[in-house]
């Protein structure tokens, strides 16, 4: 195990390491270990400064306690019960998962800005976004392939959550030339993609699975997000809580290429459903998350290269 402090860097703030992950010099490939270094700090940064803590606070144990503290007094309890504003907090935490989902999305490059010159404009939309930081990691996207309008939308329907998220994206934000809003509404309603029809969105993000296992009637079909749309509208679904089938449902109706855009690997950033045969209880062993391009990994194993110091684990973990 490392030594916590290796991995937190108090000397910068959640907007310089946001500026280090947005320059196009930095390599995910040459650059590795730094790349990391940035991604972690600009993580636990911005948990701290979601739970109004001082993120540059110089001794690590102490930060560590008062984000248990916090989230403490906000959930009424240590996130036992993923429900409420506390899910995607939840998520937040789990810090060593939520740093490999922000490395994808922040140096993800296959995704293409429109425009009447090249890389004119860009709008990712994340559905679900809870409390908007893998929504801020495809701002970095943007910004590294340098567009000049970048746009980031989130929908979400916890309160807390959303007025949460936007306090800390419009303050990272509020010198720069891209814009992230949170707004409310939900997600498996059709009218919420409604209002995406008319332009194009060029990164796409959901993060819905959760606990509740959804009873996906297959019907024979093998579900597959490289399959056809009809596989997919074929999957759907009996009683389920999880609105993930519904968003790709609704995004292959409303968003413009969107199929074809998931097929070529330039916006895709979700789980994919299974591989094979679904079996309830090997659910998540079972899934593997898509990214765009043809990366896919076994959600267990994502974040293993984020190995962490046991204590920053902190309390929660996704899958
Ligand atoms: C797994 S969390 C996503 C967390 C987020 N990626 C993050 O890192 O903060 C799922 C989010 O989707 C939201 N959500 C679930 N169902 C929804 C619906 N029908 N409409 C809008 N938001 C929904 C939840 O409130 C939760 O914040």
């Amino acid at each position: 195990m490392r030594n916590l402090s290796k991995y937190y860097d108090s000397t910068s703030t959640l907007e310089d390491n946001y500026e280090a992950l947005c320059d196009p010099a930095l390599s995910v490939s040459t650059d590795r270990q730094q790349v990391n270094d940035l991604v972690l700090n600009f993580v636990i940064k911005y948990l701290a400064r979601y739970l109004d803590l001082d993120e540059k606070e110089q001794d690590t144990n102490l930060l560590r306690r008062n984000i248990k503290e916090r989230v403490k007094k906000i959930t009424g309890a240590l996130l036992q019960e993923y429900d409420g504003e506390g899910f995607s907090l939840g998520c937040l935490m789990d810090i060593r998962k939520t740093a490999a989902l922000v490395k994808e999305i922040a140096f993800n490059d296959r995704f293409k800005p429109e425009g009447e010159k090249p890389n004119d404009f860009f709008r990712s939309v994340d559905f679900g976004s809870g409390t908007g930081i893998l929504l801020i990691a495809s701002l970095i996207a943007a910004r590294r392939k340098d567009v000049h309008e970048i746009v980031g939308l989130g929908f979400e329907r916890e309160e807390g959550a959303i007025n949460k998220a936007n306090s800390v994206l419009s303050g990272l934000l509020s010198e720069k030339r891209e814009f992230a809003t949170v707004i409310k509404a939900d997600i498996t309603d059709p009218n919420t993609f409604i209002m995406l029809e008319r332009e194009s969105t060029h990164f796409w993000i959901s993060e819905t699975i959760d606990r509740s296992i959804p009873r996906i009637n297959v019907q024979g079909t093998t579900l597959s997000f490289k399959g056809s749309q009809q596989d997919i509208a074929h999957a759907l679904v009996e009683e389920t809580k999880d609105p993930f089938i519904r968003v790709l449902q609704h995004s292959l109706t409303h968003i413009p290429d969107f199929e074809e855009n998931v097929k070529n690997g330039s916006i895709a950033m979700f789980p994919d459903l299974f591989n094979g045969d679904y079996e309830p209880n090997v659910y998540y062993s079972k899934m593997t998350l898509k990214t765009g391009g043809n990366i896919s990994q076994p959600l267990m194993i994502i974040g293993e290269e984020f190995n962490l110091h046991e204590d920053l684990e902190l309390v929660s973990r996704r899958w």
